[in-house]
């Protein structure tokens, strides 16, 4: 028999950082060695995400989850106990065959994802190594550039403005370690400008400041002053990221910015975000349209793909065949990962080869409903993305992420390299953002 058969499957549920049930999955191989994952839940979420199972009672607000939980136990636990789980795409196919439908809606991909993120655990544990390492060999050594949020907004912060995450990332940081020690001086200088303007309200889902502006762009100069007090030069050193998750807040065409009582269409919301990155040192801008505004997407490729990153999330939902849809049309340059919008790791991983097949790059992503699980830290060092967004720079959920991060850095010693400001070559942050 295989020593690294599959003994047994058990799942439970357990709490997000939001206080929402989610569900954790613990695999255990005939050798003994254990696998345990939870997956995480998003707010913000893409209509082509795979479906979340939450029970249809009312409990905790419709969002139990023991429905999934069961099918682990029950179905999947059937399926898979005896077989091997050292072929992570076969266990992986097996989980999507079982479940029979494209999007999960039968078993639930938080069902699936927390089994097939356990599975990785397992083997890894078996095999003695870092999950990191089983994923990416030897050569699993790029840590990745992290891309830190300052202050939230929109649906994580009851949408006290409109865009979702003011972050920063640091081109001019020479390691993994240092990019982290500057985001923490930068987030302390922006919550000290909140102190001082009498609006530090504590903060948002993900960890970020409380965002109480009156405009979405007061945000953007509070910000670009907290990278300079904090002693930082705006674009070299530190850059600005932003995610507008303009989903959110538009469709068919139309955008409306509640704070600033406005309706835009496509061209005026690219007008707006042109201007923006004229002014302001943004390196990149995930979701600046719709999901539904490819042509919009892609015209904003067009005028800005070439001076900064622009990232799909609820627009490519970690999918392959809308990454090669979104190519076909020129529209973004690069893809947020993340596993429960698919529901395997497998599939997850497809979105990241296909991407870089088209030449896109990729972040891998944390929800903003997290634990204290940190399996996408590996996945972000073994699958070599280079980039790395967890949410802000406090909450115990994103420090898990960061604290992990560190040690992985730590353990490869002077093998660890950095992503660095290589990740925007194509566009150098250095040249622009000067705020005349
Ligand atoms: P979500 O937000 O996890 O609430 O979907 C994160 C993001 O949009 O990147
Ligand atoms: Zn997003």
């Amino acid at each position: 028999m295989n020593a690294r058969s599959i003994r047994s499957i058990h799942a439970r549920r357990v709490w997000d950082s939001r206080g929402r049930p989610t569900v954790e999955a613990e695999l255990i191989l005939d050798d003994g060695a254990v696998g345990r994952a939870i997956t995480p839940a998003g707010a913000s979420k893409g209509t082509r995400e795979a479906f979340e199972l939450r029970d249809a009672t009312a409990r905790f607000g419709g969002l139990d989850v023991m429905q999934a939980v069961a099918n682990v136990n029950g179905e999947i636990a059937r399926a898979l106990v005896g077989s091997s789980a050292d072929d992570q795409t076969a266990l992986d196919e097996r989980l999507i065959a079982l479940d029979g439908t494209l999007a999960k809606t039968r078993l639930g991909a938080n069902a699936t994802l927390a089994v097939s993120m356990a599975a990785s655990h397992a083997v890894a544990a078996s095999l003695g190594v870092p999950l990191y390492q089983y994923l990416g060999g030897p050569d699993a050594t790029l840590l990745p550039m992290p891309q830190i949020q300052i202050f939230g907004g929109g649906a994580h912060a009851g949408r006290r403005v409109d865009i979702q995450d003011f972050m920063i990332v640091c081109p001019g940081a020479h390691n993994f370690g240092q990019a982290l020690e500057w985001t923490a001086e930068v987030y302390r200088s922006a919550g000290v400008l909140m102190q001082e303007r009498g609006s530090r309200f504590g903060v948002a889902d993900e960890g970020g400041w409380w965002p109480d502006f009156t405009t979405n762009e007061q945000a953007l100069e509070t910000l670009v002053t907290a990278i300079e007090s904090a002693g930082f030069v705006p674009g070299e050193q530190v850059a600005i990221a932003l995610d507008v998750a303009a989903s959110e807040f538009g469709r068919h065409g139309r955008y409306t910015l509640g704070l600033e009582s406005r309706e835009l269409d496509s061209d005026g919301l690219i007008e707006l975000l042109l201007r923006w990155i004229d002014r302001y040192p943004i390196a990149s801008i995930e979701d600046p349209l719709a999901e539904d505004d490819l042509e919009g997407f892609a015209r904003f490729t067009q005028a800005a793909g070439h001076r900064l990153q622009i990232v799909g999330d609820d627009f490519l939902v970690s999918h392959a065949p809308l990454i090669r849809q979104a190519a076909a049309m020129g529209a973004a340059n690069t893809v947020l990962l993340k596993p429960n919008q698919r529901g395997t790791l497998t599939e997850t991983l497809q979105a990241w080869q296909v991407a870089q097949s088209l030449g896109y790059a990729a972040i891998v992503s944390a929800r903003s409903g997290e634990t204290e699980d940190t399996t996408i830290v590996h996945l972000a060092i073994g699958w070599q993305t280079g980039q790395l967004k967890v949410g802000s720079f406090a909450r115990g959920e994103r420090m898990a992420k960061w604290n992990e991060a560190l040690r992985i850095e730590e353990r490869l010693g002077p093998r660890a390299r950095f992503a660095g400001a290589g990740v925007f070559g194509r566009n150098p942050v250095k040249a622009r953002g000067s705020r005349a």
